[in-house]
C-alpha cells in the first residue's frame, strides 16, 4: 500500500451545501462533513495545499415559506442559518477555509454567466407550462407551495414535490391548496427554461466509464439511469427569492436552487483563492487542482449527472470533479432520521454535552466508504469511546507520559541498545504511518482508524511486555521509544480527533501546533533525549451509563 497524495499540487474539497433552514444534525456529519474534513486535514499534514469549501444553500421554496412564517425576509432568515451552521460545524472542528453562501454576489454573477453561456451553446430552451397559481396571494405556487392529497397513497396534507408518507413525487396532487393561505389555486401558463440534460447522455457515459476513481457501485446505477433516458430539467421558478434569470423576457423569474447551488462550489473557491493569493487566477487554480465533492447518497443524481453536464455545457471552462466520495445515510437508534418527526440530534446539543472528538471518533469508525446506511447507537457510542479511545489510545498515551513524568522527572532518557522488541516497535511505527496514510488517501476512513487502533494495541503490549517499572536495564530505551510513539500517534490521530491530538501535543511540549507537523515525520523518532515534557494529565474521560440513559430519554421525549 502506498500513500497516495494527489499529484496535483493543490486540492479543492467541497462538502455538500446545507440548506439554510434548520440546524445541522448528526446525519449531515456522517455522510459528508466529517469524511471531507478528515481527508482535508490529512492532505494538509502532507504539505499539500488543500482547501475545504462549503456554503449555505440559501434558495428554494422551503426557505421562502419558513421565512414568511417567521415574519422575516428570506435574506434575514438565511443569514441567521449561515452563521449558526458555521458555528455548529466549528464546534466539531470541521475546518472550512471558506463557508460562503449561494446568495453571494459572486455566485449570482457566476450563475447568470453560466446560464448565458449554456443558452448560447444551445443547451437551454423555453417552453410554456401550466402551473398552480394562487389568485389571493398573487403567486405561482411551485414545489412546496402546494399541499394536497397524495394520488398514490391517499395521505392528506402532502407537498406536490414529495409525499412524506410514501416517498413518491405526486405532481398530480389531489385537492390542491395554497400552502400560504389554504385556498384552492387555479392553473396558469408560465414560460419556463429547460436545461437539455439529454444532450449530454453520451458524454456523461464516457466520462463515467473513463474515470476509474469514481466508486464503481454508484457509477453502475448512474449509467443505468442514462440508459433509461435522461429528462431535461426545468430550471425556472416563478418566485421572488433566487438568482434572477438574466433575460428581460424573464423578469420576475429565478433559477431553481439546484441550478445555482453547485456552481457555488466554483464561485466560492475562486473567491477564496483570489482573496488569499492576490494575483492568482482562481479559474486556473481550479483547473490545476484536484477537485473532490463529498456528498450523501441522496444527491447522487445531481452530482454525477446534472453538475458534470452543466460544466460540459460551458465547454469545461471549469474542470469536472476527479472524485465524488459518496456515503450512505445515518440512522439514529436504527430509525430513519427525520426533522419533521423530531427524530434527530442537533450537532450543537451533542457538542455541548460531549467532547466533540468523541463524536468524530465514533462516526469516523462507522463511516465506511460505501452507500451502506450507518447507525448511530448510544450504547455502541459509549462502548467505542470507553473501550477504544479511552482504554486503548488514552491509556497508552497517559501511561507512557506519566511514567516518564514520575520516573524521569519528565525528561526523556537516552535510548541504549535496541533489542528485538524495540526493533519491532520502531518498524511498527513506520508501518502504521504508511498504512494509515494509504487508507485515508483512499477515503477508507473507518479502516484507517482501525489501523491506528491496531498500532495503539501494539504499543500497549510493548510497554506491558517491557515492564520499564521493573526492568532498570531496558527502561530508558522503552521510555524513549514509547514517548516517540506517542508523538507519532498524536499526528496520525489529528485528522480524526484534532482537539485531543492538540492536547497530547501540548503535553509533549514540542512547540508549535499539531496541524503544522508533517505526516511523514511521524514515522521517525524525533523527540530527543533530554527533552522535557509539559504537564501530563489524562486526555479522555469515561462515559457513564447514566449519561447514555439521559440521552435516550431526551431523544424519546422529543418524539
Ligand atoms: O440536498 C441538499 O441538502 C442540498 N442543499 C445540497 C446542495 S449540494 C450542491 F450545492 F451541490
Ligand atoms: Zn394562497
Amino acid at each position: 500500500m502506498e500513500t497516495v497524495v494527489p499529484e496535483n499540487k493543490s486540492s479543492i474539497i467541497t462538502s455538500a451545501l446545507p440548506y439554510a433552514n434548520g440546524e445541522i444534525h448528526l446525519g449531515h456529519i456522517a455522510s459528508t462533513y466529517l469524511p471531507a474534513d478528515i481527508y482535508t486535514r490529512f492532505l494538509r499534514l502532507n504539505g499539500h495545499e488543500a482547501y475545504h469549501i462549503c456554503a449555505s444553500d440559501d434558495f428554494g421554496t422551503p426557505i421562502l415559506i419558513k421565512a414568511e412564517k417567521e415574519g422575516k425576509t428570506p435574506a434575514e432568515y438565511v443569514q441567521y442559518w449561515n452563521k449558526r451552521d458555521y458555528e455548529d460545524f466549528t464546534s466539531l472542528g470541521i475546518s472550512f477555509d471558506l463557508f460562503y453562501r449561494t446568495s453571494s454576489p459572486e455566485n449570482v454573477k457566476f450563475v447568470q454567466y453560466v446560464f448565458t453561456k449554456l443558452r448560447e451553446n444551445g443547451h437551454i430552451y423555453d417552453q410554456d407550462i401550466v402551473q398552480f397559481y394562487c389568485e389571493y396571494d398573487d403567486k405561482f405556487l411551485p414545489d412546496r407551495y402546494v399541499v394536497g392529497k397524495c394520488p398514490f397513497c391517499g395521505a392528506e396534507n402532502q407537498y406536490s414535490d414529495l409525499c412524506e408518507k410514501c416517498g413518491r413525487v405526486p405532481d398530480q396532487i389531489l385537492e390542491p391548496k395554497c400552502a400560504i393561505c389554504g385556498r384552492p389555486p387555479v392553473k396558469k401558463t408560465s414560460k419556463h427554461y429547460f436545461f437539455k440534460l439529454s444532450n449530454f447522455s453520451d458524454k456523461l457515459k464516457g466520462w463515467l466509464l473513463s474515470n476509474s476513481n469514481l466508486q464503481p457501485d454508484v457509477k453502475n446505477y448512474v449509467i443505468n439511469w442514462i440508459n433509461e433516458g435522461l429528462q431535461d430539467w426545468d430550471v425556472t421558478r416563478d418566485l421572488s427569492w433566487g438568482v434572477p434569470i438574466p433575460l428581460a423576457e424573464a423578469a420576475g423569474k429565478v433559477f431553481y436552487g439546484w441550478f445555482d447551488n453547485h456552481l457555488c462550489y466554483i464561485s466560492s473557491a475562486v473567491k477564496l483563492i483570489e482573496d488569499k493569493k492576490p494575483g492568482t487566477d482562481g479559474k486556473k487554480f481550479w483547473n490545476d487542482s484536484n477537485i473532490l465533492h463529498f456528498i450523501g447518497k441522496d444527491i447522487v443524481y445531481h452530482h454525477y449527472l446534472f453538475l458534470p453536464a452543466m460544466r460540459m455545457g460551458i465547454d469545461e471552462e471549469y474542470k469536472l470533479p476527479d472524485l465524488i466520495p459518496t456515503r450512505g445515510h445515518l440512522m439514529l437508534q436504527n430509525q430513519k432520521i427525520s426533522k419533521s418527526r423530531n427524530w434527530y440530534i442537533g450537532l450543537k446539543q451533542f457538542t455541548t454535552e460531549f467532547n466533540p472528538d468523541y463524536l468524530r471518533f465514533y462516526i469516523a469508525s462507522i463511516a465506511s466508504y460505501s452507500q451502506t446506511d450507518l447507525n448511530f447507537d448510544f450504547d455502541a457510542f459509549a462502548e467505542k469511546i470507553n473501550n477504544e479511545l479511552l482504554a486503548n489510545i488514552g491509556n497508552f498515551v497517559n501511561r507512557a507520559l506519566s511514567f516518564t513524568q514520575k520516573t524521569y522527572g519528565g525528561k526523556i532518557p537516552a535510548a541504549r541498545q535496541y533489542d528485538d522488541e524495540d526493533k519491532a516497535a520502531v518498524l511498527e511505527i513506520a508501518a502504521a504511518v504508511k498504512e494509515t496514510g494509504a487508507l485515508i488517501s483512499e477515503n477508507e476512513t473507518d479502516r484507517a482508524l482501525r489501523r491506528i487502533l491496531k498500532f495503539s494495541t501494539f504499543l500497549n503490549q510493548y510497554f506491558q511486555k517491557k515492564q520499564p517499572w521493573s526492568n532498570k536495564e531496558t527502561a530508558d530505551t522503552t521510555v524513549y521509544i514509547a514517548v516517540n510513539a506517542v508523538r507519532s500517534l498524536a499526528i496520525l490521530l489529528e485528522p480524526f480527533v484534532p482537539f485531543s491530538s492538540e492536547k497530547v501535543w501540548t503535553q509533549l511540549n514540542l512547540g508549535g501546533s499539531i496541524h503544522q507537523q508533517s505526516w511523514d515525520s511521524a514515522s521517525s523518532l524525533i523527540v530527543e533525549a533530554g527533552h522535557a515534557l509539559g504537564k501530563v494529565e489524562p486526555i479522555f474521560r469515561r462515559i457513564e451509563p447514566a449519561e447514555i440513559e439521559k440521552q435516550k430519554v431526551k431523544l424519546g421525549a422529543m418524539k
